[in-house]
């Protein structure tokens, strides 16, 4: 019997000790004292983070849950919480499991109200994986503090895609040290290995499928389009008393799927639904999203509807409604630099030449 315990701890240390990260952790759910880091591992076995404001680090956290992907081997994505943070400040980061040890990384968390931040924009890049590593180095060099994808990460649901796809080396290097928020996008879908590589903040919406946050003086309302959103649907209803108790500044709500774009996919009956009952009743400033692969700033009764879409994919012709603004056919991102005052936004395409640039003030 004990000779029997012996060998099971042996064959359990021994276990711990292959244990392994298979991937460069990255960061969500970014908050001003806390963040998720996750960390994808070949077990399941629990994940130590050592994080402070120096590389000595003094702080520790450790696996709050471990969800498995759909990998052949299945793997497992663990969501550590670092908690106690300081508003607006640098943190130093590195993961470890048995004898595997990440890179150190650093990040910024949220800034408190009053204090301008810097944060990036984009969405589609799916198999266009050469344009999008050129825009995961553009966004990287523009320093922001936070980023918002608006979807189709990848073509598909399936693992293998989600990393030839949207876990390319420059994307890592980027998601390492700047933490984002996604809207789920009909490409990656609702599934197994979106829930797993995504870790969305507690909100009001108690619900993982959709949510909001503040950050500075920025609230945003994020959709999940592959979720019902009609009149009625807890989500309609969550969007609506959501939007109407926030007291920020800037309103922003990002979507997949946008309300109104003219050409590629068009409008959204459900989207022109709720911009109409929730959006333009409580002074949202933008509607960001993607879906249609093409720039487009739609200015509809005072809301900019703005499709930022195809960070790789194959692009779209834009065609100018009425309500159109500005449009290209390029592949895009956003850079938005948000202050009390102003929100700014410059749209570049891939070889950083300026599409477009909007100024809002308060
Ligand atoms: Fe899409």
């Amino acid at each position: 019997m004990k000779y029997l315990f012996s060998l099971v701890f042996f064959l359990f240390l021994h276990a711990l000790a292959d244990a392994k990260i298979v991937m460069t952790p990255y960061l969500q759910s970014v908050t001003q004292t806390s963040v998720y880091v996750l960390v994808e591992c070949d077990n399941s076995a629990q994940v130590t983070v050592m994080y402070g404001l120096t590389p000595e680090y003094g702080l520790m956290a450790r696996t709050e849950i471990a969800e498995a992907t759909t990998a052949k081997r299945t793997t497992y994505v663990h969501k550590v919480l670092l908690q106690g943070l300081m508003p607006g400040s640098r943190y130093y980061y590195q993961a470890t499991q048995g004898k595997s040890i990440s890179k150190v990384a650093a990040f910024s968390t949220a800034v408190l109200q009053g204090m301008p931040f810097r944060m990036v924009w984009m969405a589609d890049c799916r198999t266009g994986t050469a344009v999008f590593a050129k825009i995961s180095r553009n966004m990287v060099a523009a320093d922001p503090a936070v980023a918002l994808y608006g979807g189709d990460l990848c073509h598909s649901a399936k693992y293998a895609v989600w990393k030839k796809e949207f876990f390319i080396k420059d994307q890592l290097k980027l998601a390492s040290q700047v933490p984002f928020f996604n809207a789920t996008g009909n490409h990656e879908g609702w599934e197994q290995n979106t829930r797993a590589f995504m870790q969305n903040p507690s909100s009001g919406s108690r619900t993982q499928d959709y949510y909001s946050f503040d950050y500075g003086d920025l609230h945003v309302l994020c959709l999940n389009t592959m979720v019902p959103y009609a009149p009625g649907t807890p989500q309609f209803e969550f969007a609506k008393k959501d939007l109407e108790q926030t007291r920020q500044t800037w309103k922003i709500v990002m979507a997949h799927i946008p309300a109104y774009c003219s050409g590629g996919h068009g409008e959204d009956a459900g989207m022109v639904t709720m911009t109409k009952k929730i959006f333009e009743p409580n002074k949202v400033d933008m509607v960001l999203a993607g879906h249609s692969h093409f720039y487009q700033n739609n200015l509809v009764r005072g809301i900019h509807h703005l499709v930022i879409g195809s960070a790789g994919a194959p692009l779209y012709t834009p065609q100018a409604a009425a309500y159109t603004v500005t449009q290209a056919f390029d592949y895009n991102f956003a850079v938005f630099d948000v202050s009390t005052a102003t929100l700014k936004m410059r749209v570049y395409n891939a070889e950083l030449k300026v599409l477009d640039s909007l100024e809002i003030a308060k």
